[in-house]
């Protein structure tokens, strides 16, 4: 072990001469508490420490320890339900709880073991030897660490065993005995190694309307939500936690205010799976960070989550990673790049923001795993860019490497329009590998028709413009009808509450029916129009309530419901255009039920 001696501290940051040899990214523990740090410079015999802890009360001569071995987090049965602090040490439930200052791991805990091999048998790094069953029916697989590997000479018997004790013995290869047992260690920065990393032909099912079917993120994708205070990051990065269709969640509360994350710590354990009816903990893992503890510990917690995203990958599970947010963890980044006395780049981020937000958000992936299955780890960031400007460096590198960006609209979020993800600034890019997808879930339709209410959308938005200048009213009937349409597009598709006991979750099968409805009354609308009928006279129509309010309304177990209100859908519009009906001149007088959307009348020179 090697030994150094403190002699200069900048926060989190320390200096030590070196009387042995040390490694780079090794892990130290420095002063009498044995203050958890790790190595990140070595400059001849002086080595630079970032320390995960409070520094308040070290002094220059403290004694700094070596591990031989770099900075690792224990990945096992007792992550799942739990909240732990950003290198993993458990937190007792409450923001502001700390840890106890040199914690390395958490107090063994028993679980129902089951061995799934027989002494002879060969293992290879990956593969399982034996599993853990929750209460909650919950199945977790003993993995073989990667780089290990070997034949058993012994396992344990089914029955309670502690998550540190031997369950399994190995011979490796050099004729080595092995000991496991059913957590390991692995370095928090270095990637789980696959067999495979695959193609993703699905998408994350996200149950939310505006994202599943405008705006796909791939299983095993990465997707960036950008967002100003209070447009709504944490509430949908909670809502997708609650209704995608992931195995398993890491929660990732990354330097938000203590009283912020102390809602999610609260909440998070309230939470119920709506899949389940159980409590949604159970298959949740959530890491928090608030800004009030500190900085470094910060910077790594981004690495803890995303190995123990790829740890439960590599059981064979899908795996969402939502992390709020990646603008803290670079803020920390560069607080602690300041403190090494690096040379600040853009906003004052170190030059490598961009490659370390490339390697966060490569870990994100579809893999066939060292054992043999089929895994996948999905990424979302959240992104609270200063002033809301996007053009700010976290979210100007985040925008290259993520293949979704949900862009959060301030003056949406200030119409209570939710969520309030802008449909032109945000963009999807592997969406038409989605469409097979779509197509075996009923909706063979599905990318013309996205495209049709994104086309709607953008048209929505050059010809608000003009209406601004010219009036709603003195536009061409068919751009009247456009808005009309594109207005509906956003009532009764994209809008969605997520405190809405029906609607915070939407089935991709509900959305499917949604779509398809919205669609036909555009359908309707347009031959309507094209028969002569005044835009004005579609606003009357009975049914474009409940088709505002179906989402609301219409549950996920009442399918024909949505066949009733199509079949009104039809039936008025047959009746706006039956041959009795005089034809429209210029109505004037008509009321204008929509007074939200009174364009702006420009004023005559
Ligand atoms: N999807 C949503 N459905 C309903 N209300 C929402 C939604 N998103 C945000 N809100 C409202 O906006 C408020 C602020 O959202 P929040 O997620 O805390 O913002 P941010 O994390 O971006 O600062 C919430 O308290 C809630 O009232
Ligand atoms: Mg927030």
């Amino acid at each position: 072990m090697s030994r150094a001696t403190l002699r200069a501290i900048s926060g989190p940051v320390l200096r030590a001469r070196a009387e042995g040899p040390f490694a780079l990214r090794e892990a130290v523990r420095v002063g009498e508490l044995g203050l958890l740090g790790e190595v990140v410079r070595l400059d001849g015999d002086e080595v630079l420490v970032q320390v995960y802890e409070d520094t308040t009360g070290l002094r220059p001569g403290a004694a700094v320890v070596g591990d031989g071995l770099p900075l690792a987090i224990p990945l096992g049965p007792a992550l799942l339900g739990h909240i732990f602090d950003g290198l993993l040490r458990p937190l007792a439930g409450q923001a502001g709880a700390f840890v106890t200052p040199g914690l390395r791991q958490a107090e063994a805990e028993r679980f129902e073991f089951t061995p799934l091999v027989a002494p002879g048998a060969r293992l290879a790094g990956g593969q399982p030897f034996g599993e853990v069953r929750a209460a909650s029916g919950h199945v977790q697989r003993c993995l073989v660490p990667p780089l290990a590997g070997g034949t058993v000479l012994a396992v344990a018997a089914a029955g309670p065993r502690s998550d540190s004790e031997t369950v399994c013995t190995l011979r490796d290869a050099q004729g080595r005995e092995l000991p496991l047992a059913m957590r390991h260690s692995w370095p928090v920065r270095q990637p789980r190694p696959v067999r495979a990393r695959l193609p993703s032909d699905a998408p994350l099912v996200t149950g939310q309307r505006i994202l599943d079917s405008l705006f796909p993120v791939a299983l095993g994708g990465k997707a960036a939500i950008p967002g100003g205070f209070g447009t709504g990051k944490t509430v949908l990065l909670e809502a997708l936690a609650k209704g995608c269709n992931a195995d398993v969640i890491v929660y990732l509360g990354c330097g938000e205010r203590g009283n912020e994350l102390a809602g999610v710590l609260e909440e998070f354990p309230e939470l119920v799976d709506p899949r389940s009816g159980r409590p949604l903990m159970e298959r949740t893992v959530v890491i928090a960070n608030t800004s009030n503890m500190p900085v470094a510990a910060r910077e790594a917690s981004i690495y803890s989550a995303v190995t123990v995203a790829e740890y439960f990958r590599d059981q064979g599970l899908d795996v969402a990673l939502m992390a709020d947010s990646t603008s803290r963890w670079a803020e920390a980044l560069r607080e602690v790049s300041g403190r090494f006395g690096e040379l600040p780049g853009e906003g004052g981020y170190p030059a490598y923001l961009s490659s370390r937000l490339a390697e966060f958000y490569e870990r994100a992936a579809v893999v066939e795993t060292l054992g043999g299955a089929r895994g996948s780890v999905t990424l979302i960031g959240a992104i609270s860019p200063p002033s809301g400007d996007f053009s700010e460096p976290v979210t100007s590198h985040t925008k290259r490497y993520v293949r979704a960006y949900w862009a959060l609209d301030v003056k949406r979020a200030q119409a209570r329009f939710y969520p309030a993800v802008h449909p032109l600034q945000s963009y999807a890019e592997d969406a038409r590998l989605f469409a097979p997808w779509w197509a075996r879930q009923g909706q063979g339709a599905w990318l013309a028709l996205r495209k049709r209410f994104l086309t709607l959308l953008d048209e929505q938005a050059r010809l608000e413009r003009m209406a601004r200048i010219i009036g709603k009213d003195a536009l061409p009937v068919r751009q009247q009808l456009t808005l009309a349409c594109a207005e509906l597009v956003n009532d009764a598709f994209l809008r969605q509450s997520a405190f809405s006991p029906i609607d915070r979750v939407c089935t991709p099968a509900r959305q499917a029916a949604m779509m398809r409805l919205v669609a036909k009354f555009i359908d309707l609308a347009e031959l309507a129009v094209a028969a002569g009928v005044h835009p004005e006279r579609l606003a009357a129509l009975e049914c474009l309530r409940p088709l505002q309010r179906m989402g609301e309304e219409i549950g996920d177990d009442q399918p024909e419901r949505f066949a009733e209100l199509e079949a009104r859908v039809d039936r008025e519009f047959a009746a706006l255009t039956a041959p009795a009906a005089p034809a429209d001149g210029a109505a004037d007088g008509a009321p204008d039920s929509d007074a939200d959307e009174e364009p702006q009348r420009a004023t005559d020179r």
